[in-house]
């Protein structure tokens, strides 16, 4: 054995030189909130495939706001389920949707970020995150449709809309209906990076928003997700929406996609968001349904990794739950 030896395990030797020596720490800081608001719903309802989560009536978002508030969960990403769809997804933005409803409602009691997610899929009878023309999706009437959702939220008190249906130009589309109807001061969170991904079957349930299969290439969302086979692209989507204005630019999923976060946080100054998305949370919820590891253990080393590749904060249904961990 050469001398001196390399002798790493010194630093290992108790926790609390583990705690010092320790680079990346998860906090309550780091969580956004992802929730359902389910239109009609007179009292919370949980979630058969998400274990844990609930869809929450507008009358149960004030107590939702003051958990939040005590665990110091920043804020809250919201997600609507409408009771009426249609082709165009209409209810997205009507004045007095679902989204809309909670977020004033949210505004009202708290100071919580709120953050609403901007698409048509949980409002088109088709489930396909833009408006159908001839040829599939149509790329530049969806973002005339995204445009007025984007405003409908901003007119409710939003402070980030997340343009998330993958149309090419939805930002630059969306920043000039928030400019030029005086919305300079809210932001935009873009799902960038969204892979076309098997991990999102849980939420399509909860949301009732799996694209159905009219014609075979309308199977699934592959002519607008992204390929996961692919990260040149994947670069370039990002690049893209900050050039058309994004503030926040959110890579998703995120366990499988931590090589995009942590080339996308040298290569780019903007705040990078990472969406541990449904089946990424519903899998690490049977693993310790099963008894072959602690739930707190796997949410903690997932989120670190998440957070130590380069993300800035992550969006997880375990927001409450590690929260409270973080606290207790
Ligand atoms: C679609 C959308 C998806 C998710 C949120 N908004 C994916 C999809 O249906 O393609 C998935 C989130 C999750 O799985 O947690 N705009
Ligand atoms: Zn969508």
């Amino acid at each position: 054995m050469s001398f001196p030896q390399s002798r790493l395990r010194r630093l290992r030797k108790s926790e609390n030189l583990r705690r010092l020596t320790a680079e990346v720490n998860l906090s309550a800081d780091d969580l956004l909130y992802p929730i359902f608001v389910k239109e009609g719903l007179k009292k919370k309802k949980s979630i058969p495939s998400l274990p844990g989560q609930h869809y929450y009536a507008l009358g149960d978002l004030c107590e939702l706001v003051e958990k939040c508030e005590e665990l110091k969960i920043p804020g809250l990403l919201v997600f609507g389920i409408p009771e009426k769809k249609d082709e165009i997804g209409s209810e997205a933005f009507h004045e007095e949707g679902v989204v809309q409803s909670a977020v004033r409602e949210i505004k009202k009691s708290s100071g919580l970020a709120v953050f609403t997610d901007v698409c048509l899929c949980h409002y088109t009878l088709h489930g396909h995150c833009g408006v159908l023309g001839e040829r599939g999706v149509d790329n530049d009437k969806t973002l005339e449709l995204l445009s007025r959702v984007a405003l409908s939220h901003a007119r409710a008190g939003a402070d980030f809309v997340a343009p998330s249906s993958m149309m090419d130009g939805q930002v630059a589309a969306i920043r000039r209906a928030l400019d030029e109807n005086g919305f300079k001061d809210v932001g935009i969170m873009s799902y960038s990076s969204k892979f076309s991904s098997s991990l999102y079957g849980p939420f399509r349930d909860a949301a009732h928003s799996a694209p159905k299969a009219t014609l075979p290439h309308l199977s699934d969302r592959r002519t607008y997700q992204m390929d996961f086979r692919s990260k040149v692209q994947a670069m370039r989507e990002i690049e893209l929406d900050i050039e058309e204005g994004a503030d926040i630019v959110m890579i998703k999923p995120a366990l499988p996609y931590l090589d995009i976060i942590s080339s996308a946080r040298k290569k780019f100054n903007v705040p990078i968001a990472a969406y541990q998305v449904s089946g990424e949370y519903v899998m690490i919820k049977l693993l310790s349904e099963s008894g072959a590891a602690k739930e707190k253990d796997v949410f903690f080393e997932t989120l670190t990794s998440i957070k130590r590749s380069g993300a800035d904060f992550i969006i997880t249904y375990a927001a409450l739950d590690v929260a409270r961990w973080l606290r207790d």
